[in-house]
């Protein structure tokens, strides 16, 4: 796909190895883990979930078709676990990647060069998406995984994502949301508690990790509202459904529906707690058994529709 099909009048681009970067790229809003440090990033993320899985959840969802042929953006791509899984799934669908980290885009793409399967159906822009970019209607869809939360003014920036989608296209996004993640700092609360009983012969990293856990959910509550430290933070905001349709609306979009990103909610509590430690790189702290037991009763306890509400991260699905 030709940039000049898809790229505003006004923007310019330089070709930089296998990427284009906006002439007036700037790393706006992101920290060095993005971009100095995008080597330990990548190694440490790019493979950590099943994106293929996930991806699978979010286009049926929204109801995309699979045998289609269709122009797809990608937002905070990174080094391209959700462009690949998505390239394989929509077979006949061309992909942008987009990214403001030349350094994690740049593995995407070169990882995009070095395959047959996605060299002519994938590319990759960098640029800050607080900017306008896109072209009206270039896009039938736009997905993203873990992008807005990053984003100083989500507002802002999916302005211009609504624009470059086409009428009828769908915004499909996976991000955290608010609920699970206030249930959450109550069970990291009531671990450090239930270490204190248990005493030292516990892995202190946990309490540890606990603490610093509810500072950064409590840090990201009250979206939109930037505080003096938000700007700082990688992880800005947390999502709850009213902020959302209040967004939908202000964009103009038709609505927005939020879905618990688990299918399988049976352990949301237990399974979540185990994923956040080895994400964190710590699957190696042997959890107590009055902790596995805590976690064992906000499961067992909390029944399956209200779980629903409870899931820390969530699938949106905005309609335009
Ligand atoms: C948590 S990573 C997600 C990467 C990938 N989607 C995944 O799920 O593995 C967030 C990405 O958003 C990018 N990002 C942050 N702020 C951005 C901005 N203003 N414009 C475009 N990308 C941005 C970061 O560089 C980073 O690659």
């Amino acid at each position: 796909m030709k940039s000049e099909q898809i790229l505003r009048k006004d923007v310019s681009v330089v070709q930089h190895g296998h990427i284009l970067i906006d002439k007036q790229w700037q790393p706006s809003g992101v920290t060095a883990q993005f971009t100095q440090d995008a080597d330990t990033y990548h190694a440490r993320y790019f493979n950590r979930l099943d994106f293929e899985n996930l991806l699978d959840r979010m286009l049926s969802l929204a109801g995309i078709c699979r045998t289609a042929r269709l122009t797809i953006l990608d937002i905070g791509s990174g080094g391209g676990s959700s462009v690949f899984a998505a390239a394989k799934l929509l077979p006949k669908s061309h992909i942008v990647g987009s990214d403001i980290s030349p350094q994690l885009l740049e593995k995407m793409a070169a990882f995009t060069a070095s395959s047959d399967e996605f060299r002519d159906r994938v590319s990759a822009y960098c640029f800050d998406l607080h900017k306008p970019f896109f072209r009206q209607d270039s896009f039938d869809a736009v997905i993203g995984c873990a992008i807005l939360h990053h984003l100083v003014d989500p507002y802002a920036a999916l302005t211009n994502v609504v624009f470059a989608l086409k009428e009828g296209g769908k915004v499909i996004l996976c991000e955290p949301l608010e609920a699970g993640n206030l249930i959450n700092a109550i069970i990291y609360e009531a671990v450090i508690t239930l270490q204190r009983e248990v005493g030292t012969s516990v892995d202190e990293r946990l309490s540890k990790l606990m603490f610093a856990m509810r500072c950064d959910i409590f840090a990201r509550l009250g979206v939109p509202e930037v505080k003096p430290y938000t700007r700082d933070l990688d992880d800005k905001w947390v999502f709850d459904p009213t902020y959302l349709a209040g967004l939908a609306k202000q964009l103009g979009m038709k609505n927005v529906e939020v879905f618990p990103v688990m299918q399988d909610l049976t352990t949301i509590f237990e399974t979540t707690f185990r994923s956040f430690l080895t994400e964190s790189g710590n699957a190696d702290i042997v959890l107590p058994a009055k902790v596995l037991g805590l976690l064992r009763e906000f499961d067992s306890g909390i029944c399956s529709s209200l779980k629903s509400r409870f899931c820390s991260t969530g699938i949106f699905v905005f309609t335009k």
